[in-house]
C-alpha cells in the first residue's frame, strides 16, 4: 500500500450491524486507492446472531475480532472501547464507519473521536427521544461526535438541524438496509423455512420481542404473551426468539402462553425476510423491522410507546401498539382495512453507492 491509499476501518459488532455494513464494503471495494478493514466487537457471538450474518452476507473475514460478548452496558462499551482503541493505534485509519445506534456504534465513535480520526455515521439522526431507551443514548452521543452524518430520512435531517448540527456534516443518503434487502428478497422465498415452519403465503403472523423494556419486566411481558396467546388461538403466530426473551420465558415460566405459537430460535438473515416478506402481519419491537415491513408493504404492530423510525408510521405501514390493542388493530389488518402506503425516498436499493460518492467527496 502507498502512503497516499485511505484506510477505512469499518466497525460491526451486535445482528442489526451486519446488513448495513455488507452493502457499503461492496459499493467501497470499487474505488481506487482505498484499503477497507473490518472489525468484529463481539458484542453478538453466537453464530446466529452474529457469524452466520457475516457469511450469508458475504461479508469479508473480519481483520480483527474484539471478542467483548455480553456484559452491563458500562462493562461492554469499555471493553470495546479498550479493545478498539488499540487496533486504531495499530492501523491508523483515515475514516472510521460505524453503523445504527449499539453500544460497539458508540463505543468506537468515542474512540476514534479521541484520537481525531474522522468518524461516518450510517443511519444517523434517528431520535425516539427517550432516554430510558440505551440506544437513544447511543445514537445523541453517536451524532454528536460523528464527523459525516448519513441519515436515512428527511426526519433525522430536522432532527440533527435542531440539534444544532452543520448543514455541511449532513448527507441524506436513503435506508441502507433496504439496499441488502432488495438485493436477497429474491431467493427469500417460504420454501427456504418449509423444514421449520408450516405456513402458507400471508396466512401468518410473525413476531419478535427483544427490548428489555418489554421482556425483562415480569407484568409487561405476561401481558404481551397473553395477547400473543389470543391471536394465536386465531391465526398461525410464528416466534424466532432472541436470547434474551427466551431467558426471560424461562425465568418467568411463561411457556404455557407459547403453547398454540411455532417458537424457533433466532434465524438467518435471509431465512427470516422469507418468513416476513410472506406474512400477513409482523409484530415486533425492532428498530429494523418496522423499516424492512414498510419497504415490503406488509402490515406492522410495534410493540412500543414511540419510534425512531417515525416515518415508517406517516408513510409506511407501521402502527405502535400496547398489548391491549393489537387485537383491534389485527381485526382491521385481516379485514383488509389496512390504509394505503409508499416507501420512504431512497429506500430504493441504491444507498451505499450515495454514501460511497458522499466519502469520496469528503476525502477529496
Ligand atoms: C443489542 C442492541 C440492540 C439491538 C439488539 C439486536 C445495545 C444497547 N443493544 O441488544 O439495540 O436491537 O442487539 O439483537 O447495543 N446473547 C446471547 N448470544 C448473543 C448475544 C446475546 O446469548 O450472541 C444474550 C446474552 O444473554 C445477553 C443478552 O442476549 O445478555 C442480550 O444481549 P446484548 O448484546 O446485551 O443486547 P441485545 O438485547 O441483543
Amino acid at each position: 500500500m502507498s502512503s497516499r491509499d485511505k484506510t477505512i476501518l469499518h466497525v460491526v459488532g451486535a445482528r442489526p450491524n451486519y446488513m448495513k455494513i455488507a452493502p457499503l464494503m461492496d459499493a467501497l471495494s470499487t474505488v481506487p486507492r482505498v484499503r477497507q478493514l473490518l472489525v468484529n466487537t463481539g458484542q453478538h457471538y453466537d453464530a446466529a446472531m452474529a457469524g452466520g450474518f457475516i457469511r450469508e452476507l458475504s461479508l469479508p473475514i473480519p481483520d480483527r475480532d474484539l471478542e467483548v460478548g455480553s456484559a452491563s452496558h458500562a462493562v461492554q462499551t469499555a471493553n470495546v472501547m479498550i479493545r478498539f482503541e488499540q487496533v486504531c493505534l495499530e492501523e491508523k485509519p483515515d475514516l472510521v464507519v460505524v453503523v445504527g445506534d449499539v453500544n460497539s456504534t458508540m463505543a468506537a465513535t468515542l474512540v476514534a473521536s479521541k484520537l481525531l480520526i474522522p468518524v461516518a455515521h450510517v443511519e444517523a439522526g434517528l431520535r425516539s427521544f427517550d432516554r430510558t431507551m440505551p440506544e437513544e443514548i447511543n445514537r445523541v452521543v453517536t451524532d454528536r461526535l460523528a464527523d459525516i452524518l448519513l441519515t436515512p430520512s428527511r426526519d433525522a435531517d430536522e432532527n440533527l438541524a435542531r440539534e444544532g448540527v452543520a448543514a455541511e456534516r449532513v448527507y441524506f443518503v436513503g435506508n441502507i438496509m433496504i439496499d441488502t434487502l432488495f438485493r436477497h428478497l429474491p431467493t427469500a422465498t417460504l420454501d427456504r423455512v418449509a423444514d421449520r415452519v408450516n405456513v402458507t403465503a400471508g396466512s401468518y403472523a410473525v413476531l419478535t420481542l427483544h427490548r428489555p423494556s418489554n421482556v425483562d419486566v415480569r407484568e409487561t411481558f405476561t401481558s404481551i404473551l397473553s395477547a400473543v396467546a389470543a391471536i394465536a388461538s386465531e391465526t398461525p403466530v410464528v416466534f424466532p426468539m432472541h436470547p434474551r426473551t427466551q431467558a426471560r420465558v424461562n425465568e418467568f415460566g411463561l411457556r404455557h402462553l407459547l403453547k398454540g405459537v411455532c417458537v424457533l430460535g433466532p434465524m438467518g438473515y435471509i431465512d427470516f425476510l422469507s418468513l416476513t416478506s410472506h406474512a400477513k402481519v409482523v409484530l415486533t419491537d425492532s428498530g429494523g423491522i418496522q423499516e424492512e415491513t414498510t419497504y415490503l408493504g406488509i402490515p406492522c404492530l410495534t410493540l412500543r410507546e414511540n419510534t425512531e423510525r417515525p416515518i415508517t408510521v406517516k408513510q409506511g405501514t407501521n402502527r405502535l401498539v400496547r398489548p391491549e390493542t393489537v387485537h383491534g388493530h389485527l381485526e382491521a389488518i385481516l379485514s383488509g382495512k389496512w390504509p394505503k402506503t409508499t416507501v420512504p425516498p431512497l429506500w430504493d436499493g441504491k444507498t451505499a453507492d450515495r454514501v460511497a460518492r458522499s466519502l469520496k467527496a469528503r476525502a477529496t
